[in-house]
C-alpha cells in the first residue's frame, strides 16, 4: 500500500512510519514540523526508496490537495494533532485549529481525491484518536466502543470533535473510514514533556520528579510499537465505518508507574539510587481525568490482536533507550515550554 501518514515526525506517527516501511509499504510522511516533531524519529527509514517526506500543514487545504495529487495514496493514517493536554489548557486555540479544522481539511482533501479516482472501495481514511474522548471513569468499568463521548479537556474535546467529523464523512459521503481510540502510549522517541520521559530525564539529572495531585490517576499503558502494530492491522483488516479501542492491558496508577521507572533506573544507573527520593507531589492539573481503562474485546475477538509486552518490560526497554540515546533527547530540552510546568490555568 502507499500510505499517507500525517504527523509522521511525532511520537506515534514515527513509530507507524518506521513499521510500515519495514513491512514493505510505501509511506508519505506529511508533517508541519511543530515543536513536537523531530525528523530524527524517522532517520532510520529516510533513505528508503519507499519513504517520502512532505512538510505541510493540515490547516492548509491547498497544500493537502497538492500532496494527494502528487502521491496518489491508497490510504491515509491521520495522526497529526496537537497532543499535550497541559498545552491545551494554556492555549486551546491551536487544538481547535489543528485537531478540528485540520481534520476537516484533510477529510475534504481525501474526499475530493477519492471521488476523483472513481471512489475505489479499497481506499481507507484511518483516524487515530484517544480514549480521552470517553471522559473519566470511577474505580470500576472500562471504555467500550459504545461508551458515550464525554470529553473534559480542550484536547479531548477537540479530538472528540474530529472523531465526529470522520464518522459524519463516512455516513454522509460514504468515505471509507476506520477509527481507533487508544490509551496512553509510552516508549522510545517520546517527546520530553510527557510523563514517562519527564520522569526518566528528571531522575537522571537528579531533579525533582513532579507527580500531579495524589498520583492516584490511572492510565492503561500501551507500548508505542505495539500500538503501531495494532494500527496497521486495523488499517488492513478493520471493517469500514467501525471503530476499535486499543489498550495495553496494563492499568497502573501514575505513582506506581513512576516508582517502576525509578526502580529500572536504580538498576541501570545505581549511582543515583534510590531515584524515588526525588518524587514530589505537585498541584493537580485542572479537570484531571481520574481513570481511563480500555475494554479490548473488539480488537481481540474481531482482529485477533493483543499487546506483546507488559508495562514492566516496555518500561525497561524505554528507560534503556533513553539512557542510550542522549543525542536524541538532549537538543529537545531547549524547545519552547519543555521543562516548565504548563496547564495550571
Ligand atoms: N501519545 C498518546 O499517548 C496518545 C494516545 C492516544 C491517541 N493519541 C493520538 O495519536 C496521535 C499522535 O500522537 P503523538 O503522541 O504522536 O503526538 P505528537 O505531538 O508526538 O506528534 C504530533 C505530530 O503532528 C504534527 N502536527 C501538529 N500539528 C500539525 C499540523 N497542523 N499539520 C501537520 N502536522 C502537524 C507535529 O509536527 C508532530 O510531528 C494524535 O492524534 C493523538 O491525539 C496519542
Amino acid at each position: 500500500m502507499k500510505i499517507l501518514v500525517t504527523g509522521g515526525a511525532g511520537f506515534i506517527g514515527s513509530a507507524v512510519v518506521r513499521l510500515a516501511v519495514s513491512r514493505g509499504h510505501e509511506v508519505v510522511n506529511l508533517d508541519a514540523l511543530t515543536y513536537a516533531a523531530n525528523l530524527e524519529n524517522v532517520a532510520g527509514v529516510a533513505e528508503s526508496p519507499r519513504y517520502a517526506f512532505e512538510q505541510a500543514d493540515i490547516r492548509d487545504r491547498a497544500a493537502l490537495d497538492r500532496v494527494f495529487g502528487k502521491h496518489k495514496p491508497d490510504a491515509v493514517m491521520h495522526l497529526a494533532a496537537e497532543s499535550h493536554v497541559d498545552r491545551s489548557i494554556d492555549g486551546p486555540g491551536a487544538f481547535i485549529e489543528t485537531n478540528v479544522t485540520g481534520t476537516y481539511n484533510l477529510l475534504e482533501a481525501a474526499r475530493a481525491f477519492w471521488t476523483g479516482q472513481g471512489k475505489p472501495e479499497g481506499f481507507r481514511f484511518h483516524h487515530i484518536s484517544t480514549d480521552e474522548v470517553f471522559g473519566s471513569l470511577g474505580e470500576t468499568g472500562q471504555f467500550t466502543e459504545d461508551t458515550p463521548y464525554d470529553p473534559r479537556s480542550p484536547y479531548s474535546a477537540s479530538k472528540a470533535a474530529s472523531d465526529h467529523l470522520v464518522r459524519a464523512w463516512h455516513e454522509t459521503y460514504g468515505l471509507p473510514v476506520v477509527l481507533t481510540n487508544c490509551s496512553n502510549n509510552y516508549g522510545p522517541f517520546h517527546f520530553p514533556e510527557k510523563l514517562v520521559p519527564v520522569v526518566i530525564l528528571n531522575a537522571l539529572h537528579g531533579r525533582e520528579i513532579p507527580v500531579y495531585g495524589d498520583g492516584g490517576n490511572v492510565r492503561d499503558w500501551l507500548y508505542v510499537e505495539d500500538h503501531a502494530d495494532a494500527l496497521l492491522l486495523c488499517l488492513e483488516q478493520g471493517a469500514v465505518g467501525r471503530s476499535y479501542n486499543i489498550g495495553g492491558e496494563n492499568e497502573a496508577r501514575n505513582i506506581d508507574l513512576v516508582r517502576m521507572i525509578c526502580a529500572h533506573l536504580d538498576e541501570l544507573r545505581p549511582a543515583g539510587a534510590p531515584h524515588d527520593r526525588l518524587i514530589r507531589f505537585v498541584t493537580d492539573r485542572p479537570g484531571h481525568d481520574r481513570r481511563y481503562a480500555i475494554d479490548p474485546t473488539r480488537i481481540r475477538t474481531e482482529l485477533g490482536w493483543r499487546p506483546s509486552v507488559t508495562v514492566e518490560e516496555g518500561l525497561r526497554r524505554t528507560v534503556a533507550w533513553y539512557l542510550d540515546n542522549e543525542a536524541w533527547w538532549r537538543p529537545l530540552l531547549d524547545r519552547e515550554g519543555v521543562g516548565r510546568r504548563l496547564g495550571t490555568a
